[in-house]
């Protein structure tokens, strides 16, 4: 299937990130949404990321989806055909084991993948027809941050949402539930969302996960600055910011930074800006929050959700949570 773009919804996006950059250079601290991460290089090296050995989630993630895709799939579907829709494009990998086992019980599944990036879309496309071709891919592009957008599934269909990856925790606790809000106002009785997400566990494993030996999360962190450059004539020196990696255990989360290591004044060309650092300042990039064992199933109950069942790793490092619309 094509590509749906809703109207405007590019031009949007441009204007999101130019407001994004302006506004987050100019505040105290300093600071950039870590959706700016995500540009060509941004995504390649972030796929990088889930293979590292530190970078145990999506290895995580993966062996629950591996084992219990099957019953997730089944407890969605009760007795009916289900329509997929996953936010974010989805790594084919993860997402394939559950639209593999749709297949297995329903023959061919419809899978909406929906994303701000048109060709992360594409690539997600053309790798899962090809390797799944009872899968028929309807990607949408849309920021799914403002509210969902959805076509009404057959009346015989229920809808799964995938919002898998932990990538709710790279949003604010009160735009986390705004999120998780859009998503349950865009769907019926009958229908759910399947929610990943990374548990608290010890520092020294956070850390590591976030500050890499072979430096590929601090490649992906510095990318921004190139990102930055290319985009708005900037003239940033990747080499002069050094990635910092906090573990935040009042606030729970992660926190991510790029901390110059001198002082130094750098201009924004197309934004006519010009932005000065002291040394060891730091613009603020990510945060990734980690939950308590329950506390994903009180936010699905706080977006309005019913909790049905969680799935965890034998480590309990991971859980990945259905919650259904009654
Ligand atoms: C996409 N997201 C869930 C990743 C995370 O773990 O928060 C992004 C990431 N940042 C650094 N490494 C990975």
């Amino acid at each position: 299937m094509a590509i749906t773009t809703l109207p405007l919804a590019e031009a949007r996006i441009s204007e999101r990130v130019a407001t994004a950059v302006r506004d987050g250079l100019a505040s105290s601290p300093k600071r950039l949404p870590p959706w700016l991460f995500y540009d060509e290089a941004g995504s390649r090296l972030f796929e990088q990321i889930t293979e590292l050995p530190e970078y145990y989630l999506t290895r995580t993630e993966r062996a629950i989806l591996t084992s219990d895709a099957g019953a997730m799939i089944a407890r969605a579907a009760g007795g009916t055909r289900l329509r997929i829709t996953e936010l974010g494009a989805g790594s084919a990998d993860k997402t394939r084991l559950l639209l593999a086992a749709a297949v297995r019980r329903q023959g061919p599944v419809i899978y909406e993948p929906v994303d701000v990036s048109a060709t992360a879309l594409a690539d997600a496309q053309e790798r899962l027809e090809r390797e799944i071709p009872d899968v028929l891919v309807a990607p949408q592009v849309m920021d799914y941050t403002d509210g969902l957008e959805l076509e009404q599934p057959a009346p015989d269909e229920r809808r799964l949402v995938l919002y898998i990856g932990s990538s709710i925790g790279n949003f604010e606790p009160e735009e986390s539930a705004r999120l998780l809000r859009g998503v349950r106002a865009a769907l019926r009785p009958g229908d759910a969302l399947l929610l990943g997400v990374d548990l608290v566990k010890s520092a020294d494993l956070l850390l590591a996960a976030y500050d890499d030996a072979e430096g590929v999360t601090a490649a992906f962190n510095g990318n921004l600055l190139v990102r930055l450059n290319r985009e708005f004539g900037a003239d940033f020196d990747p080499t002069a910011f050094a990635h910092r990696a906090v573990w935040n255990a009042t606030a729970s989360r992660m926190e991510i930074y790029l901390m110059s290591c001198g002082p130094q004044t750098v201009q924004l060309s197309a934004l006519d800006m010009t932005v000065e650092f002291r040394r060891n300042e730091c613009i603020h990039t990510e945060n990734s929050y980690k939950y308590q064992p329950g506390q994903a199933e009180s936010m699905l109950v706080d977006a309005g959700f019913t909790p049905n069942a969680t799935w965890n790793d034998r480590r309990g490092w991971f859980a990945v949570c259905l919650g259904r619309v009654e």
